[in-house]
């Protein structure tokens, strides 16, 4: 293992802590780590929900601050309130196909707030700044090779090309300011508490209710899906032992066709085939990403520990046990955006 540099984390700043990763990441380090406070600073886009921390909003070390990451002197504010000595910065929009329907948010979500919240770590003494990033920041590969951390960034959706300049400035604020940052790139992710836009739990829910399952083209973009939790400990690591001034990828071992993914789906869930629905592709769609994990392994130890097939198993059983989780928060608006985003496909 490459010499490391250690940092032990007292009170954490975590942007978008209650989005998917985020909340699963609040948790753990609740969970995981006695001595570690944690502020969770939200400002609840339609993706944001305090019912995925219900269970922890009661533990003195957690405090919630609803607030916009684009809004300076609260993120100030917050972090010399709360003694915050280190951010690990998830708050974004986060669906390509979103991007691809009005990008103006992700600009300003992904490029503006990051940079505003690069300019607060500095003026509150260079705190440790963890920029949770994708994989999709790399473009598309073809059948076969892996995406390394030398990979030319080579975004492709409104979506990707925000995160990617997020990364390119956090990159920027450790050569020029000396601002310890740690980047990590990560591929799809999947578990409890995940918005049903993103594929798999969109195709869950549409399955427990017998809806038809619409698979983008063909069904044949490949994805390489983690497990959340493995992710959430992956950063853990990379905020605690990354070197500053470096890019970590991450990935699940666990490439998959996305018609792959549907049929496990159906079939965990004991319903047909014929509810596969094929339907007009994403525009500009990435053929496939697959991740060199070397890197983290090597130098942080990291390696997934839950494999796809019991993942699935286990996210599929935590979806239809919360059913009322998934009737909240597809109830309202997200009608109206299912109908927009599917109805003419
Ligand atoms: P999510 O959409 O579930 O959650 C995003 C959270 O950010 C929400 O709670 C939302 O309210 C909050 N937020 C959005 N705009 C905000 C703003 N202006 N101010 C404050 N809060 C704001 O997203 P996710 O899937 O949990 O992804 C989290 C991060 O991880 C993102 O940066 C994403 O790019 C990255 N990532 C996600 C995946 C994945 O598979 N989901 C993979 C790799 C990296
Ligand atoms: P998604 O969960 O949106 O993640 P990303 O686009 O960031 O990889 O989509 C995962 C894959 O599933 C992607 O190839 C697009 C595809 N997909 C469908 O086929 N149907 C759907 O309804 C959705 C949301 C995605």
């Amino acid at each position: 293992m490459s010499e490391t540099t250690a940092f032990s984390p007292r009170c954490v700043l975590v942007t978008g802590g209650a989005g998917f990763i985020g909340s699963n990441f609040v948790r753990y380090v609740l969970a995981q780590h006695r001595d570690v406070r944690v502020v969770n600073l939200d400002n609840l886009t339609y993706a944001g929900n305090l019912e995925n921390l219900a269970d922890v909003s009661g533990d003195a070390r957690y405090r919630f601050v609803r607030a916009d990451i684009c809004d300076a002197d609260a993120v100030l504010e917050t972090c010399r309130e709360n003694g915050v000595d280190s951010v690990v910065h998830f708050a974004a929009e986060s669906h390509v196909d979103r991007s691809i329907v009005g990008p103006t948010a992700f600009v300003d979500t992904n490029v503006g707030g990051t940079l505003n919240l690069l300019m607060a770590a500095r003026k509150c003494g260079d705190l440790r700044f963890l920029q949770v990033g994708t994989d999709e920041v790399y473009g598309s590969l073809g059948a076969t090779g892996y995406f390394t951390e030398e990979t030319p960034l080579d975004p492709h959706s409104p979506y990707s090309a925000s995160k990617a300049a997020a990364d390119h400035l956090a990159s920027a604020f450790y050569h020029t300011y000396g601002l310890p940052v740690v980047i990590t790139r990560c591929s799809n992710n999947y578990g409890p508490y995940q918005f049903p836009e993103k594929m798999i739990p969109l195709m869950i829910n549409n399955a427990r209710q017998g809806k038809p399952l619409p698979v983008y083209g063909d069904g044949s973009n490949v994805r390489d899906w983690l497990y959340v939790e493995d992710h959430c400990r992956a950063l853990w690591m990379a905020l605690t032992r990354g070197r500053p001034g470096r890019a970590y990828n991450i990935g699940g071992n666990s490439e998959r066709t996305n018609l792959e993914v549907v049929k496990a789906i159906l079939r965990h869930m004991g319903r047909s085939e014929s509810l596969i629905t094929f339907v007009k592709d994403r525009p500009g769609h990435d053929f496939r990403y697959a991740i060199d994990a070397g890197r983290i392994r090597d130098e942080l130890g990291w390696t997934p520990t839950v494999d796809f097939e019991s993942g699935l198993a286990r996210t599929i059983e935590w979806y239809l046990g919360h059913a009322t989780w998934l009737d909240h928060i597809t109830s309202g608006a997200y009608q109206k955006y299912y109908e927009e985003m599917y109805a003419g496909r």
